[in-house]
């Protein structure tokens, strides 16, 4: 691939990004309690949340880095950031690494899958924003994050060597292994079988998290009430 193609793709994936998350706000109304995922597609969700007219909004940020943003963005605004409460959330909206037809995803590429399934999980509605090259007929080419206590980390790798090959995700720099926002470790699994069904795909989600050491996965087995897809050409599409 020559550079200048390498630079048009890149252009194009940020314009469906844009596009996605743009999208979003018309399934947001001012005085809601919602959830923001993880990821440069929700970051582009954030920077449009500060340009909208929505007022009062109570948010959840599922990681860190989404609080850093939603702090630096919407520091003016009349929005709150919130921990996650004992009441179900109106909507969440967040990326993902992989989507089906059937609305089922794997996420977790950010490493922040614990927390956005918790928050997901607490919603009443739960909304997917991806370019159009995370789109596939079937779930499990995209290697699946589990998060893991790093207490006994390599008996549980071990123990996860039986639903395919295991890598404990490595920090930059050489300086060791990715902490979450939890203290916890991140492996990756790429599986033996890479078009799971959505009955297989939610069993898999069962099976790798009664794995001891295993603190979740990112299998989003429960699927999406919508995906809202962003297209190269910047327009969107959904399902
Ligand atoms: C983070 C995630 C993200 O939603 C996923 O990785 C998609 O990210 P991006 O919007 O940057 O493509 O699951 O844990």
């Amino acid at each position: 691939m020559s550079t200048r193609e390498i630079i048009i793709s890149h252009l194009d994936v940020t314009a469906a990004k844009k596009a996605a998350a743009k999208a979003a706000l018309d399934f947001l109304s001012s005085n809601m309690n919602i959830g923001v995922g993880s990821g440069t597609t929700v970051r582009y969700l954030i920077s449009y949340l500060n340009k909208s007219a929505l007022r009062n909004l109570k948010i959840v940020p599922t990681s860190l880095d989404t609080k850093i943003h939603l702090q630096n963005s919407l520091a003016k605004s009349s929005h709150q950031i919130i921990d996650l409460p004992q009441f179900d959330l109106d909507i969440t909206i967040d990326g993902a690494d992989s989507v089906n037809p059937e609305k089922q995803a794997i996420k977790g590429g950010g490493g922040a899958l614990t927390r956005e399934k918790l928050v997901r999980n607490s919603s009443i509605q739960f909304i997917l924003i991806v370019d159009e090259s995370k789109v596939v007929p079937a779930l499990g080419n995209f290697p699946v994050a589990v998060e893991i206590l790093p207490f006994g980390w390599r008996r549980t790798i071990e123990l996860l060597k039986k639903f395919g090959a295991v890598s404990l995700r490595q920090g930059t720099k050489k300086l060791g292994p990715v902490i979450s926002d939890n203290f916890g470790y991140i492996v990756d699994i790429k599986l033996f079988s890479s078009d799971l069904s959505p009955n297989e795909i939610h069993n898999l989600e069962l099976q790798i998290n009664e794995i001891p050491g295993v603190i979740e996965n990112g299998i989003f087995g429960n699927p999406a009430d919508r995906v809202i897809v962003g297209k190269f050409s910047g327009e969107i599409t959904g399902y």
